[in-house]
């Protein structure tokens, strides 16, 4: 029994959108490395929450009506699903806006203002008169100040690369309003990230960190720590700060306490000992996986607040890097930013697992989802070499001899080579090198297929008198299959649970290094455990991450996939002459017809009246409209729009709608009175 505790961790999703494929390279890459440590009979917890806080979803509850406690609740909910679905098994699931988080949030400050690492003064910040609030600096837009490019947002211009003040920026206006932003004073609260300089120039040479982190971390600290602005004034979703009433804590210094909240409900529920594993001398480990946006944060602002504070400090900060499809980053209008959910309607999460796992290193690289590769990779380890061991030599045992196994291993030796190997992957796995890991076991099941190559079984079945020996090679074919599947438990636990119950062992298996042979002992009945990813599923999910675009074209730039903090509110687009939006043709048009279309979970197809013309649209609106809610109706459609070749056939024109989707989709429809045919102007 080994007595390495270990308490893990992935950054903790925004709770204002849904999970992606980007996400999920993070807790597919957590999750293996927690199971393997638990395979490996360490006590291992992984714990993660919504991050909740914050600017961005207050505004988003506000547009959808509802409050950002109702959002999150619901967000939570979807998020929960997402990775329950794909595998990601935490031990517990909280959320930032929590009691234990406020608790600890306001513990971890009130030491740190004890300490002397908390002042206060007052700045000059951007504030909208009409929404009667501060603007972060992405909510704000005007003209570059160096280049005079137009429509640039926050602090940096995207056409000069010039960084500024918010405030610098010409004609600048409020995203949320429109207004003129004025210029308005008030008291904000700084940690002193400078007091820990020294501590700080330590720890992050310490081993704490990959080589490449530890590097950029030494540019970081050699110019200079600056005080870090913690609070945020109403109106703000989050926490009051103890001591300073109508002041916030700004997100991030919440979220990863967010971590140890997290925790605390895990060990109210399961009776363990907390402080054992946050206290200043704790023997325990501490890791924190995270993307390569969020190190400052995690390598920084975080160490410096938990030593500050008198508690441990991390093991270690395993940041990986960002995920590109096809070699491009992520894109809402190629089809390419996809959803957790979009691909579990098409595809196995397991794919996907042995995917990202196989190209998963320890470093901070970005990693590509090329789908030909994809496709390729999984069609020819997975199901190719490790299912075909399985289903090449099961059907001999089943059929000949009832299930039962030889009572002796024909090959000791290449057994024993498959054990022995346990070492080297076990390192492998300890390294986060699964790509490398992923490599080995391939070659190992390559040596499986050799021998059964080699002894040819279908060919001694055909043969009088050589039971024995069928017997022999297939019950040493499924020994050696058993040991590849354990090897890969880690990354495809559901094809190992499916495999267990197959060979009839115990359905989580530990690390082999002393797994002794299956002797003479009763399997169950084969059933396939994986197929081979079929082309038209991926064209399918590229097509269903697209639909989302068929109602509203514009797709906002801050709520690209890229960006550290979604935004939905779609940022006003640059002026346009009254030229350029006659060219847009809106016309008045009645629904006539609605109905769903086979195959497509977000498109209705519609039959429209244009007054001189029927015509059909494809709209993605089906999850929040019923056909029978639209029969009728009068709407807005863009009747000069191209037409555009969908999978299902020819969308003539586009229905105007608004919202973020899902649901919360409303589509336009003018008063009483309207004629369909008219021409909106
Ligand atoms: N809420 C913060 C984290 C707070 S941790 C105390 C946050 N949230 S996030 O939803 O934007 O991202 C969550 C994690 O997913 C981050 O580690 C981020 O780096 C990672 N990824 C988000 N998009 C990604 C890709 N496209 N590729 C790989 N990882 C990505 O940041
Ligand atoms: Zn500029």
């Amino acid at each position: 029994m080994s007595d390495r505790k270990i308490l893990v961790t992935s950054a903790l999703p925004y709770a204002n959108g849904p999970i992606h494929l980007g996400h999920l390279v993070e807790y597919i890459q957590t999750d293996i490395w927690v199971r393997f440590q638990k395979m490996r009979g360490h006590e291992c917890y992984y714990v993660c929450a919504d991050d909740t806080h914050g600017t961005p979803i207050m505004l988003r509850a506000d547009r959808e009506g509802i409050s950002p406690e109702q959002l999150i609740a619901e967000v939570e909910l979807q998020h929960r699903a997402d990775f329950a679905d794909f595998g990601v098994a935490f031990d517990h699931y909280h959320s930032t806006h929590s009691p234990e988080n406020k608790i600890l949030s306001s513990e971890i400050y009130r030491r740190l203002r004890d300490g002397g690492h908390i002042s206060s003064r007052s700045i000059t910040q951007a504030y909208d008169p009409v929404k009667n609030m501060f603007l972060p600096d992405r909510f704000i837009k005007g003209d570059c100040p160096k280049c005079g490019a137009t429509d640039q947002y926050g602090d940096n211009c995207e056409a000069c690369g010039a960084t500024y003040a918010p405030l610098d920026l010409k004609n600048a206006v409020s995203a949320l309003s429109g207004e003129k932003p004025i210029e308005k004073d008030s008291e904000h609260y700084f940690f002193n990230l400078g007091h820990f300089a020294e501590m700080l120039g330590a720890w992050t040479t310490a081993g704490h960190l990959q080589a490449e982190v530890s590097n950029k971390m030494a540019e970081w600290l050699e110019n200079g720590l600056q005080d870090w602005d913690i609070s945020r004034d109403a109106p703000y979703f989050g926490f009051e700060i103890p001591d300073a009433p109508g002041k916030y804590f700004y997100v991030w210094l919440d979220a990863p306490i967010g971590y140890m909240a997290s925790f605390k409900a895990l060990c109210d529920r399961q009776n363990l000992d907390f402080d054992a594993y946050w206290q200043k001398d704790s023997q325990t480990e501490l890791y924190h996986f995270i993307g390569k946006d969020i190190i400052y944060f995690h390598a920084l602002f975080w160490p410096a607040m938990l030593y500050g504070a008198g508690l441990r400090t991390p093991s270690a900060i395993y940041a990986h890097g960002f995920l590109t499809v096809n070699g491009e980053k992520m894109s809402k209008s190629r089809g390419t930013f996809i959803k957790a959910r979009t691909y579990l309607e098409h595809l196995h999460p397991e794919y996907l697992r042995y995917y990202f796992a196989a190209k998963l290193s320890a470093g901070v690289d970005d990693i590509d989802l090329s789908f030909d590769d994809f496709t390729l990779r999984v069609n020819a380890d997975l199901v190719g070499k490790v299912v075909n061991i399985a289903s090449r030599c099961s059907g001999f045992i089943n059929k000949r001899f009832e299930g039962l196994l030889a009572a002796e291993l024909a090959e000791p030796e290449l057994f024993q080579n498959f054990i022995a190997a346990n070492t080297s992957i076990a390192e492998l796995y300890e390294n986060r090198e699964f790509g490398k890991a992923m490599r080995e076991i391939m070659a190992l099941a390559d040596k499986a297929n050799q021998y059964i190559d080699e002894k040819k079984p279908w060919l001694i079945a055909k043969e009088e008198g050589r039971d024995a020996e069928l017997s022999a090679v297939s019950s040493m074919g499924l020994n050696l299959f058993r040991l590849l599947v354990v090897y890969l438990q880690p990354v495809l636990p559901g094809l190992a649970a499916n495999a267990a119950a197959f060979l009839n062992i115990e359905p989580k298996q530990s690390w082999p290094s002393q797994a002794q042979p299956l002797l003479n002992h009763k399997i169950n009945s084969f059933t396939p455990l994986m197929t081979r990813i079929e082309a038209d599923k991926i064209a399918a999910i590229i097509e269903a991450s697209k639909e989302d675009l068929s109602v509203t074209a514009p797709v906002s730039k801050t709520s690209q996939a890229d960006s550290t903090n979604q935004v939905d509110i779609e940022p006003i687009a640059a002026s346009i002459e009254l030229d350029d939006f006659s060219k847009v043709d809106l016309r008045i048009a009645r629904i006539i017809e609605a109905q769903a279309v086979e195959g497509a979970e977000k498109l209705l197809q519609l039959t429209v009246d244009l007054g001189n013309e029927t015509r059909t649209i494809f709209a993605g609106i089906k999850t929040a409209y019923s056909p029978a809610q639209l029969e009728g109706k009068l709407t807005i459609v863009v009747a000069n729009l191209k037409p555009r070749k969908m999978r299902f056939g020819v969308s003539e024109g586009m229905v105007l709608a608004a919202g973020p989707g899902g649901k919360d989709l409303w589509v336009l429809s003018p008063d009483q009175g309207a004629q369909p045919g008219m021409r909106v102007k």
